[in-house]
């Protein structure tokens, strides 16, 4: 049966995949944009408006709004908007959704493996924790809460595949620090298809990690591609560069996570995309050339 699901953030690099294939399975989609479209409902999640009241008649609602975080240099005003875009509105949608009194809306409120990070010296921690501490209330009504911790989305059209890609197709690729900080990612489409299972899984509650079941360490991560691009991975990037360039993102952006889908497995979640060659085979259109530096 087709289901009516409000998603905010619908036109960024997660939700526009989401939106789309929810409307293909024949769901009636109410996708929320502070701009004005022909497909979307206009709205800021932080701030009240009309679109509050159709989320009490939704079966679920999905959260991917967000500043988002490679806009800027992280300043502190900027680390501000990081922060308030989240928690507020997750503030705001959960005391709705607490308020109606309707349970049968599954509130799929997103989140990052930034999660595992220390919240007293990690900014990304902090934020995570306060963002899904801000869906407490609609918990308490009791209504299903899902809180998929996104790793690193690996998608042609942007995020940050571009950054990781951009070396290699400038034949100066290599390891970032020592390489072993672990990387956890996933697919576009097994996110896609893992946010649709939340939604349709009646028994997925609390946190699910978002990451395909074979996270990898960065020096891998650039060998794989090295290998499907048929570039060298050799040029190895000191962290104190990477700071200097990035400012305080690059430690985000380096991970240094393992976050393995246990819960996402356990309810019987298959990714189509478990192992990263076969995953940037697909993504980069390439098969595995052989090469000498790879
Ligand atoms: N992509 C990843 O690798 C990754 C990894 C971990 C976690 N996540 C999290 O997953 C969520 C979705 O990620 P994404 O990659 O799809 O992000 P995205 O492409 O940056 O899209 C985020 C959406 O949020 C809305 N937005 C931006 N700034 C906002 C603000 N200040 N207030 C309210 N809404 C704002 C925008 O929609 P409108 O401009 O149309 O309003 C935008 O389409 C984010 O919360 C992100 O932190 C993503």
């Amino acid at each position: 049966m087709s289901k009516t699901v409000f998603v905010t953030g619908a036109t960024g690099l997660v939700g526009s995949r989401l939106v789309t294939a929810l409307r293909e399975r024949g769901d009636n989609v109410l996708a929320l944009s502070r701009r004005s479209g022909p497909d979307t409902i206009e709205g800021d999640p932080s701030v009240p408006g009309p679109w509050l009241d159709l989320l009490d008649s939704c079966d679920a609602v999905v959260h991917l709004a967000g500043e988002n975080i490679f806009a800027e240099r992280w300043s502190t005003s900027f680390m501000k908007r990081i922060r308030d875009s989240r928690v507020a509105s997750t503030e705001l949608i959960s005391e709705r959704l607490a308020k109606s009194g309707n349970k049968s809306v599954a509130f799929i409120s997103c989140s990052a493996i930034g999660y595992y990070g220390d919240p007293k010296t990690d900014f990304m921690a902090n934020v995570c924790h306060e963002w899904e501490a801000a869906a407490d209330r609609v918990r308490f009504a009791g209504n299903r809460v899902v809180h998929p911790r996104l790793g690193i989305v690996l998608d042609p059209k942007g995020g940050a595949m571009t950054n990781l890609v951009r070396p290699y197709r400038f034949f100066v690729g290599g390891r970032i620090g020592s390489g072993k900080q672990m990387v956890s990612w996933i697919h576009h489409e097994d996110l896609t298809r893992l946010l649709m299972f939340a939604i349709d899984s009646p028994k997925l509650l609390g946190p699910v990690n978002a990451t395909a079941p074979n996270p990898v360490s960065n020096d891998e991560l650039g060998r794989a591609i090295g290998k499907v691009l048929g570039r060298p991975h050799w040029l190895p990037v000191p962290r104190w560069a990477l700071r200097i360039a990035l400012g305080k993102i690059a430690d985000t952006l380096v991970g240094g996570t393992c976050a393995l889908p246990k819960a996402a497995l356990e309810a019987g979640f298959e990714f189509r995309y478990p192992r990263i060659v076969e995953a940037l085979q697909e993504l980069l259109g390439k098969s595995i050339s052989s090469n000498r530096n790879a």
